[in-house]
């Protein structure tokens, strides 16, 4: 059965990290909203351009333009066939709300939504020593996981760069973001019992593993 699964967490907490991993290695397919956004940016459609407005300021995409973008995504063959690791959406109550109608729809049940957590510090370190990747959105960190040849991707060697919401005053707003918006979303599926709580402050794999158990749990 292909797995359907959402990753929830504040920014920085490893969505992406942990999304490449369980892509890898369980074949499913990472639908990662920040990252949808960030590739309409570079193409510069209109859509990129609103989302910039939003994200440069650490604020949220408005609900619409987002459950419109996501759900069209979840239609496509690809996600049917591989099922799909949902990064960073839902991130609202509402967006939340409209994924429970479209999968009641379909007649599809998820299996796991993994509240990844830490304490503010790490995001702090975490997200001031991010690298990624301009051409596959592969991740690094300067510390704690550098690219083999510094400034290039060691996949497919295009430039590894900061992000631009990457520094302490959008870090600062979108942890403010995440506490008011997103935060009710874990509770909203813990109410549905679909919820499994990881401790992220230790390493990839170790986060990874857990994260394996709560599937099979
Ligand atoms: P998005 O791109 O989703 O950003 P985010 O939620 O802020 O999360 P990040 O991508 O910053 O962090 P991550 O959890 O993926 O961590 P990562 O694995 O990179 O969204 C960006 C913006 O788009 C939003 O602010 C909003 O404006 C908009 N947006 C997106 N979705 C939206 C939605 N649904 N509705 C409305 N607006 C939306 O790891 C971070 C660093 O830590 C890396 O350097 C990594 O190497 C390192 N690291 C990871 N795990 C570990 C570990 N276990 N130990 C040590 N280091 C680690
Ligand atoms: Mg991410």
């Amino acid at each position: 059965m292909p797995l359907r699964m959402i990753l929830v967490g504040p920014p920085g907490v490893g969505k992406g990290t942990q999304s490449s991993l369980l892509e890898a290695r369980l074949g499913a397919k990472p639908l990662s909203s920040g990252m949808i956004f960030r590739a309409e940016i570079d193409a510069q459609t209109d859509l990129g351009e609103l989302a910039k407005s939003y994200i440069d300021r650490g604020e949220l995409v408005p609900n619409g333009v987002t459950i419109q973008m996501m759900l069209k995504r979840l239609r496509t063959s690809e996600v049917q066939q591989k099922g799909f690791i949902l990064d960073g959406f839902p991130r609202t109550v509402r967006q939340a709300e409209a994924l429970d109608e479209e999968l009641r729809k379909a007649q599809i049940d998820l299996d796991i939504v993994v509240s990844l957590e830490v304490d503010d510090q790490v995001i702090v370190d975490r997200l001031s020593g991010r690298l990624g990747c301009t051409k596959c959105g592969a991740i690094y960190h300067r510390l704690n996981k550098p690219p083999k040849r510094e400034g290039f991707c060691d996949n497919c060697n295009s430039p590894v760069i900061v992000r631009e919401d990457d520094n302490p005053e959008t870090i600062k707003e979108r942890l403010r973001v995440f506490r008011e918006n997103t935060a009710p979303v874990v509770d909203h599926y813990a109410a549905q019992g679909k919820l499994v709580r990881v401790e992220s402050s230790r390493d990839p794999e170790v986060v990874y593993a857990d994260i394996v158990a709560g599937i099979g749990s």
